[in-house]
């Protein structure tokens, strides 16, 4: 099991809390289908993704960002379970959507990237260590019903 020092635990609500969903979840998603283009093969139904201001106007990828970042506000609620917690989106993921996992990874990265540009200065190394550990442990969780 991951163990958070309390200091771990307060950096991370502190981010989360700071983070609007609406905005970071839609600019994350369309970051990943823009920088890693063959992610776009698994968003067929979504329409035009031609390029990057397609993608970036595209209400289905915004509404989708922000589905994707609320299912991480779970694990900022669950940081002892988070294995648990996204076990049954491991199984959809794996089974029914067909995702690869290291895909996980690229959309952990793009949403650090964002956080970044967003937070500036105040996103220093230490916070940066603190929540790539937590993207880690959710993208582990991701990975855990494919084996
Ligand atoms: C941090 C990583 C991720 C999280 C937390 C996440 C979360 C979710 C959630 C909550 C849903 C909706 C599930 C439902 O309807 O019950 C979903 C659907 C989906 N996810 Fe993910 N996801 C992640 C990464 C990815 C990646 C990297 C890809 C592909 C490159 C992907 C592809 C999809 C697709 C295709 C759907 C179905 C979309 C639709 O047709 O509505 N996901 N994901």
């Amino acid at each position: 099991m991951v163990e958070w020092s309390d200091s771990e635990r307060k950096t991370i609500v502190s981010v989360w809390g700071q983070i609007n969903i609406d905005e970071i979840g839609p600019q994350s998603l369309a970051r990943m289908l823009i920088v890693y283009p063959w992610t776009q093969r698994y968003f067929g139904t979504f329409g035009n993704l031609f390029n990057a201001a397609a993608i970036l106007g595209n209400p289905k990828v915004a509404e989708h960002g922000k589905t994707v970042l609320g299912a991480l506000d779970k694990g900022v609620k669950n940081l002892d379970n988070i294995k648990g917690t996204y076990s049954k989106l491991s199984l959809l993921h794996c089974e029914k959507l067909n995702v690869d996992p290291d895909n996980f990874r690229l959309l952990a990265d793009c949403l650090t990237i964002v956080i970044a540009t967003k937070f500036g200065s105040a996103f220093n190394p230490e916070v940066q260590a603190t929540w790539q550990k937590f993207l880690s442990v959710v993208v582990s969780a991701l990975s855990s019903r494919y084996f």
